[in-house]
């Protein structure tokens, strides 16, 4: 079997997305090129996400699309199933389907050369499971793309166990990378053109490094630190992880983003406590009062899910109220999922989908407003951008504040993405500011 060209496909979070590019690098440093689509590439790889339901068919019905295309080309050659669903249905699916090749789970990344060679013999493997603590994670191996804005991984896996999440399945215990190899990687990637980091885990302020006992406040401080990075940021926290020292931090690091995503799913008590949330609804606030105090120029984003099992109307109201009282820069929400394997699977009390539905609408209303006044207040004022390219449509720009906002700007001769621009707002909408390049001083 000649295997000279491949194309993986991305589905769920930035985590997935950092995946991928590990992936194309094993690919690459074993003499494969990227092509751009499944149609023309000999291995087609699927870096599965299956945190919300549907996963599996969506898989299902890709891969019989990859069939048809190779009964008709001759192309996939190798077709390869990866990331949670993966993990968590791999070898399940690999019975069910004739195009697939083989299932790697998110540990097991390191045995894709050995796993593409037993397909050449024949085979049809499986490697799955979370084995020592290093994970599979090779820096060296990743194929960056982004230029200006990367993805780094500071801890791998969750111990949480919410009673709805699939995560601690498909992706094992924690582990946390030493504090050194996360700086080196940083440093590396800010000597090669990179203005932003973002570092990634599940329970990111639950960071602990194993060397040294040093926290997220420590790891935070040490990669603020790197000469020629603009802003360090970092998704996603819990908020039963966050210690004094790291509110504190949060108002005293430099370079530090302005954005915090800090889920807290639901405004109800009893649906926490279903949730195995581990705070209640008076701790979130008195989080968010905390971290305020000590960092009033943040911008807070979080997530929320409507129609978990048992949750009525009053308990949705909770949420709501929530959201209306801390007034959120970006939420995302969802309707309960239910995942295979999670407690939360097995609770009686289904929300009707109809009824789940018209809370999200009007959860999203809520929030639409909030955004919009939110957006608002920055007419007039001067915004640092860091620069991604063109919009999707039109003619104008498009780049991010220090706190995730979008910005779109019209451009100008030499504009470039990863540059930095001063632009001052003079519109807005809920989802975006837009403006123009501020003289400079
Ligand atoms: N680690 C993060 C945290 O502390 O919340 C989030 C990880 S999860 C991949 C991203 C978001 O998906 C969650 O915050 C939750 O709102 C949502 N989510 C997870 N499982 C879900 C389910 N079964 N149904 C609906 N939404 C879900
Ligand atoms: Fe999932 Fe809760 Fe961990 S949402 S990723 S089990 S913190």
């Amino acid at each position: 079997m000649n295997l000279a060209t491949y194309y993986v496909e991305t589905w769920g979070c930035q985590m997935n997305v950092l995946d991928s590019q590990q992936l194309a690098g094993i690919l690459e440093s074993r003499g494969l090129q990227p092509v751009g689509e499944a149609e023309t590439a000999d291995v087609v790889l699927l870096n599965t996400c299956s945190v919300r339901e549907k996963a599996v068919q969506k898989v299902l019905s890709r891969l019989g699309e990859l069939h048809k295309l190779r009964l008709a080309t001759g192309n996939p050659k190798v077709v390869g199933l990866c990331g949670c669903v993966a993990e968590q249905e791999g070898a399940r699916l690999l019975a069910r389907s004739r195009v697939l090749s083989f299932v790697l789970g998110p540990g097991k990344f390191k045995q894709l050369p050995g796993l593409l060679e037993e397909v050449e013999a024949g085979g049809r493997p499986v490697a799955q499971g979370f084995v020592g603590s290093d994970r599979d994670y090779d820096a060296s191996l990743i194929v960056r793309r982004g230029g200006a804005r990367q993805l780094v991984t500071a801890i791998h896996g969750c111990n949480q166990h919410c009673s709805f999440c699939v995560v601690p399945y498909t992706r094992g215990r924690e582990v946390s990378r030493p504090l050194a190899a996360i700086v080196a990687e940083v440093r590396q990637l800010v000597d090669t053109g990179a203005r932003e980091i973002t570092l990634l885990g599940q329970t990111i302020n639950a960071y602990r490094c194993p060397a040294s006992g040093a926290d997220l406040a420590d790891l935070l401080t040490a990669v603020g630190e790197v000469e020629g990075l603009w802003r360090v940021q970092f998704i996603t926290s819990h908020p039963a992880f966050f210690t004094p020292r790291l509110i504190a931090a949060l108002g005293q690091v430099p370079r530090l983003g302005s954005y915090l995503h800090l889920p807290f799913q639901a405004g109800s008590d009893a649906v926490l406590r279903r949730m195995h949330r581990r705070y209640t609804n008076q701790d979130y606030r008195e989080l968010i009062a905390a971290i305020r105090a000590a960092a009033p120029h943040l911008t807070l984003s979080t997530d929320v899910i409507v129609g978990f099992p048992g949750e009525n109307e009053e308990d949705f109201e909770a949420t709501l109220r929530l959201v209306e009282e801390i007034r959120f820069g970006q939420l995302f929400g969802f309707i309960y999922s239910p995942r295979p394997r999670t407690p939360a699977s097995r609770y009686p009390g289904a929300v009707p989908r109809q009824v789940a539905g018209k809370r999200l609408e009007r959860l999203f209303q809520v929030q639409e407003e909030i955004q919009l006044s939110l957006n608002q207040s920055f007419i007039g004022r001067t915004v640092e951008v860091l620069l991604d390219g063109p919009a999707r449509r039109g003619a104008l720009w498009q780049g991010r504040g220090a706190d995730n906002r979008v910005v779109n700007l019209p451009p100008w001769e030499g504009i470039a993405a990863g540059q930095l621009a001063r632009v001052t707002v003079l519109a807005a909408t809920a989802h975006a500011l837009f403006g123009e390049r501020a003289a400079e001083a």
